[in-house]
């Protein structure tokens, strides 16, 4: 047999989490490895996850406006018409353009080796790899990150056929406008994607067990944006389950129930989104075999180093605790390599912002109102429509708030909520504000993807290599 490759850092895993990961363990002066079995690097996030959704939702936006946000600003459009194939190949070439990226240009620059296939443990520091292409090797490693990331949780007794029953990947794809569809969780992914096709022209009813959409936003946000997407079209079943379902030919028949018990209901839609949560993936990855410890939602348990329950094994990002968000992915990668090198790395989980990039956007850093009514703190509230905002005014485009929660008696900032025309960029200030007193702004957490990301990256150019340049 041949020798095992030797490397000081073997990132099993190229989503957010891993390829930084790789790449600041490579600058650091560590010979490293990454694994992945999709092919193309860059994970849920750029396959399947933050990049595709973000194009369909850029550019239903823009169809969307055109065909009814134009008359008022002085433009008269003729014959508007969707181009759906071309539209999902728009969103196929932002993908790809991004994962050739990091393949073809960032691996190369900072000398990362990438493998495609798929790992598995034969001991802590033994990986073996199933080559896509064919073969086997096998790769020595005195440090491994894992990087697995998370999966979609399944829905009991529907099963994703990923065409009439889909995930956020089969509702990327849609081959066409469903006239009706139906959305099970009120959470990011159904908010975001049912935005995708309720402005492409479906019909889009949100079915949410919880009495509030968003997820565990701000609830007065919450709110705002619940009556906000309901003028764009949306309808909501809330408090409402659902208990069943099945495909039917072409139609998908649900049976939802009201969480307190109520009368149940027939649903039908052409399309059922489900969105219920996504879950750590770690099959087939040989944990048993080395002794990992995994909690009882599989999440990969970790200390406050990244370390699992065996030496030598660090774990970040979707696969392990915490918000399943990029950036967090992205800085738990960047300190996990700081630790192997200096024994020192830092994320500032206080300051992790949120981003939902509908229209209009909805962004927060720190606690909401509930928490800190929960928590017993002494809190004060300043808020600000953007309707008497100039520049929100002249953009017509003026629905929402910016909310700041501080400390009553040190006037410290707890919390930033926002609501409005762009709020994805302007949470950047807000984490900003939450985080500066700790860190420099190269440390501050930005959210994935903004444009405000390029401010993060050249604050860090000044002392240290950027990641993705
Ligand atoms: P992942 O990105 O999931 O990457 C893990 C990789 O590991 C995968 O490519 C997988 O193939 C590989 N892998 C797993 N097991 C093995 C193995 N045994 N061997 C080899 N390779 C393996 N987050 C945001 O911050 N902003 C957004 O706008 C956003 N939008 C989203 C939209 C959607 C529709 C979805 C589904 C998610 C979105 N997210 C967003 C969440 C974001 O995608 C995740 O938080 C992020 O991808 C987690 O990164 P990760 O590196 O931990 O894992
Ligand atoms: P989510 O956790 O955001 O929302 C799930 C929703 O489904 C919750 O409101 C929950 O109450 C509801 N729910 C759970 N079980 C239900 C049931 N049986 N019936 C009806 N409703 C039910 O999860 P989602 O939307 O699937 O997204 C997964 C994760 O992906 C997010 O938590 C987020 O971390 C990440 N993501 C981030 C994005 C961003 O940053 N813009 C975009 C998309 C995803």
């Amino acid at each position: 047999a041949t020798e095992a490759k030797p490397y000081d850092v073997v990132v099993i895993g190229g989503g957010p989490g891993g390829y930084v990961a790789a790449i600041k363990a490579a600058q650091l002066g560590f010979k490293t490895a990454c694994i992945d079995k999709r092919g193309p690097p860059g994970g849920t996030c750029l396959n399947v996850g933050c990049i595709p959704s973000k194009a369909m939702l850029n550019n239903s936006h823009i169809y969307h406006q055109t065909l009814h946000d134009t008359k008022d600003r002085g433009i008269d459009v003729g014959d508007v018409k969707l181009n759906l194939p071309q539209m999902l190949a728009a969103k196929e070439n932002s993908v790809n353009t991004l994962t050739s990226g990091i393949e073809t240009y960032l691996f190369k620059k900072y000398g990362v080796d990438y493998l495609k296939g798929a790992a598995a443990f034969e001991s802590a520091n033994k990986i073996n790899v199933a080559l896509n292409d064919g073969g086997e090797t096998q790769l020595d490693a005195k440090n491994v990150i894992i990087a697995t990331g998370s999966e979609v949780t399944p829905f009991p007794g529907l099963e994703i056929d990923e065409e009439r029953i889909v995930s956020s990947t089969g509702a990327l794809s849609l081959k066409e406008v469903p006239k009706k569809m139906i959305v099970i969780g009120g959470g990011v992914i159904g908010l975001e994607l049912g935005s995708v096709w309720a402005r492409l022209g479906a019909e889009v009813t949100v079915v949410e067990f919880q009495n509030a959409i968003g997820a565990g936003m701000d609830a007065e946000v919450a709110k705002t944006f619940q009556r906000i997407l309901g003028k764009q079209g949306f309808k909501f079943k809330l408090s409402t389950k659902v208990v069943g379902g099945q495909r039917e030919g072409d139609i998908v028949k649900l049976k939802v129930d009201s969480a307190k018990g109520g009368k149940e209901e027939e649903l039908e839609a052409d399309v059922v989104l489900v969105a219920i949560g996504r879950r750590p993936y770690t099959q087939g990855l040989g944990l048993e075999k080395i002794g990992v410890e995994v909690d009882n939602k599989g999440r990969i348990v970790i200390d406050d180093q990244f370390n699992t329950s065996v030496p030598g094994v660090k774990c970040i990002g979707d696969a392990t605790f915490g918000p399943m968000l990029a950036h967090k992915a992205e800085e738990e990668g960047i300190a996990a390599a700081e630790i192997l090198k200096t024994g020192h790395g830092h994320v500032d989980y206080g300051a992790i912002p949120s981003v939902v990039y509908t229209h209009p956007e909805v962004a927060w850093v720190g606690k909401n109102e509930q928490e800190l009514k929960a928590d017993g703190v002494n809190f004060s509230v300043g808020k600000y429509p953007f309707a008497a905002n100039s520049r929100a005014k002249t953009n017509q485009d003026q629905e929402g708030f910016v909310k700041f929660l501080t400390e009553k008696d040190t006037n410290t900032i707890l919390g930033v909520h926002i609501i409005g025309p762009g709020a994805g960029e302007l949470i950047a200030e807000g984490t900003l504000a939450l985080s500066c007193l700790r860190n420099d702004l190269a440390r501050v957490c930005h959210a994935h993807p903004t444009l405000s990301e390029a401010t993060k990256e050249a604050a860090l150019s000044t002392y240290d290599k950027p990641i993705n340049f």
